[in-house]
């Protein structure tokens, strides 16, 4: 069990990615915080295992500070303040600059980059008062490589893989570590709701389109980032501290090979 005896608060963990991180996590021994707007998303994906002690269920809205200061007070006085954060939790907004409206970049910095700032804010003090802890990020390959049509959400991320290194380098001292994971097309819902928000009657050939995107041929799976959070999260880690590991099978490693070769 490699995350035996730590408390991993996870947002977003309704969605596909914090769905298989809050699974992960309790099977390599952690305990869980599993937050995420919707609580109803939250009761029906771990409806089997209601009865695990070791996982606990709260709405949260990120962007709401007072929600995360009461929900952080209530672990702390009930014995299960994190020693991890996975700020999770994020939305999108597709489009180029000529085709994303102002509000989009209000709505994916609100949540993206000021809703992790705000859970950041509020769990770090405890976990610095407790001797240390641990801060996984999930940015994206967009923000660190310019993906097409993604203005907004790339920004948002490339702001969050900047975030991760400020909080690596003003608190290393205090015993914090912080990382972040950047994956290019992962298999989960959230790819199919924007596709089918932004592309209406062309979902499974945007689908297809988006898994050749990796030379690997196919999407990562969800339980792939998770694993890798597993390592980012637990002690095998310990002197990584303030980077971004991106998993995108092969994209940013250089040249595809032309199609008449393949
Ligand atoms: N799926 C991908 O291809 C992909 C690739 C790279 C990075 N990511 C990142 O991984 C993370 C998880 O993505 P996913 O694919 O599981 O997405 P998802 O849409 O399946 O899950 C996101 C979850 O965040 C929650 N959420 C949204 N706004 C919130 C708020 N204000 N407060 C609390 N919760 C809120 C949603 O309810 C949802 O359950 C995100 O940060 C995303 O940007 C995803």
């Amino acid at each position: 069990m490699r995350l035996e005896g730590r408390t991993c608060l996870v947002t977003g963990a309704a969605g596909g990615i914090g769905t298989a991180l809050t699974h992960r996590f309790l099977d390599e021994g952690a305990r869980v915080i599993a937050t995420d707007l919707d609580p109803e998303a939250l009761r029906e994906h771990y409806a089997a295992r209601a009865s695990d002690d070791r996982l606990h269920l709260a709405g949260l809205d990120i962007t709401k500070a007072e929600q995360i200061a009461a929900l952080v007070a209530e672990l702390e006085g009930s014995g299960r303040a994190p020693d991890v954060l996975i700020n999770n939790a994020a939305a999108i907004r597709i489009g180029a600059l000529l085709d994303a409206k102002p509000e989009d970049l209000d709505l994916v910095y609100g949540v993206n980059m000021r809703g992790t700032m705000l859970v950041t804010r509020a769990v770090l003090p405890g976990m610095i008062a407790r001797g240390g802890g641990t801060v996984l990020n999930m940015a994206s390959l967009a923000g660190v490589h310019a993906m097409y049509e993604r203005f907004a959400y790339g920004a948002s991320k490339a702001a969050i893989v900047m975030m991760t290194r400020s909080i690596a380098v003003d608190y290393v001292a205090r015993g914090i570590r912080a990382n972040c994971i950047c994956a290019a097309r992962v298999a989960t819902p959230f790819v199919r709701s924007y596709l089918e928000e932004y592309y209406p009657g062309e979902v499974e050939e945007r689908f297809d389109a988006l898994s050749r995107y990796q030379p690997t041929g196919r999407m990562i799976q969800a339980d792939e980032v998770a694993q890798m959070a597993v390592y980012l999260c637990s002690a095998e880690s310990a002197m990584v501290n303030g980077q971004s590991f991106v998993m995108d099978g092969g994209v940013t490693a250089g040249d595809r090979a032309p199609a008449a070769q393949i």
